[in-house]
């Protein structure tokens, strides 16, 4: 019996081994760490592949998220909408900013922000909006771009998990004034080690955003803070491994696409599946389905060496951390119940046919 783990990050790494060391070694023999070439051309080239005028390359997603709202001037006083339903980093950012979280329900078929929930919850306090385009799905960008844009509220887009998505032919992170990407190991673009990018089509943005990732300088006078800024900087030996990576991802998308076509052609009847909404590219980041009896299934595929995960097992506003400040306008029932359905299959780019075949045999099984 083959074990199918439900990422595999050292596969990642071998199948680009000579082209991730050759990277490393050339980052290594330049004698400069941070902020040198490998970033700059790094910034350059995500840029041009997510059409957007322009990158800047910060330490994490959450850092990416955090000085995203601190360019737009988000801060103590301010609310900003996003989802429960979601890694805590899009939240805790919220949080670093001095903003106030207001978390509002999801689509129970996409998973991601519910335009109806997000219409009803705007305030005249609202600064900015965070859709996440979670799991690899966009989340509904024109219903909510219509809902934020005519009230002058930002739109912030969380891409952590959905690099090389589209919403309705457009790449993610291109609608909002800037979109917020990790590059976490296990992510689409994941480096081998911590990264994050802000990217946005308006160069004043950017330029805020590049003063706040290195205590507020400016090109033009270093050692002088102009903005209170902090150590968020993008390390060269990641921006020249995300280098080799990037090129990839577009072929490493399809070949998630193709290993989630086959589960959807096998998993039995009562799985829920990942639906790709009309006019979208799902990059399946995760696999999520719904199953009756979430936690029994699980166990039993474990004892056949396969394994899930849960995305997320317990919703923001549920967490001790985050419950006393966070607002809720509504109820968050959807987001509840799929918190205690949802499981994510195995899905990572060196997965082949034959393992969805395994897995979806073994979830038949379990379900007969
Ligand atoms: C939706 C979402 N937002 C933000 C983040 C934060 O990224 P990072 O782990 O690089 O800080 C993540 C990753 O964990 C994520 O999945």
């Amino acid at each position: 019996m083959t074990q199918i783990q439900l990422n595999d990050l050292k596969a990642r790494y071998l199948a680009h081994q000579p082209a991730i060391n050759a990277a490393v070694q050339r980052a290594l023999a330049s004698g400069w760490y941070i902020l040198g070439q490998e970033a700059a051309a790094f910034e350059t080239e995500f840029a041009q592949a997510c059409g957007a005028a322009g990158c800047v390359g910060v330490n994490s997603g959450t850092d990416a998220l955090h000085l995203a709202l601190r360019a737009c001037d988000v801060g103590p006083g301010d609310e900003v909408i996003t989802v429960a339903h979601t890694a805590v980093a899009t939240v805790a950012a919220i949080r670093l900013a001095g903003a106030t979280p207001v978390l509002v329900d999801i689509d129970p078929v996409t998973y991601t922000m519910s335009p109806a929930a997000l219409a009803a919850a705007i305030t005249p306090r609202t600064k900015a909006v965070i859709p996440v385009h979670l799991y690899g799905h966009p989340a509904d960008l024109p219903t909510i771009a219509a809902e934020v844009n005519p009230r002058g509220i930002w739109l912030i887009e969380d891409c952590a998990q959905a690099h090389g998505a589209l919403s309705h032919g457009r790449p993610v992170g291109s609608v909002g004034e800037l979109a917020c990407y990790s590059f976490y190991p296990t992510k689409n673009l994941g480096a081998l080690g911590d990264g994050g990018a802000v990217t946005s089509r308006d160069p004043d943005l950017l330029a805020r955003v590049r003063a706040l990732r290195e205590y507020g300088w400016t090109p033009a006078a270093r050692y002088v803070s102009f903005s209170e800024g902090l150590n968020s900087r993008l390390d060269e030996l990641q921006a020249a491994i995300l280098r080799v990576f990037l090129p990839a991802l577009d072929g490493e998308n399809e070949q998630r696409r193709r290993l989630a076509a086959e589960y959807a052609r096998l998993l039995p009847a009562g799985v829920v599946l990942p639906v790709e909404q009309p006019g979208c590219r799902h990059v399946y980041h995760l696999y999520v389905v719904r199953v009756p009896e979430r936690d029994r299934v699980r166990d039993a595929l474990a004892a056949q060496g396969i394994g899930t995960g849960i995305h997320y097992p317990t919703p923001i506003h549920l967490q001790p951390a985050y419950r006393e400040v966070v607002e809720l306008p509504a109820p968050l029932s959807v987001t509840e119940r799929a918190a205690e359905e949802i499981l994510s299959l195995p899905m990572h780019p060196s997965m082949t046919v034959e393992d969805v075949q395994q897995v979806a045999a073994a979830l038949t099984d379990v379900l007969k």
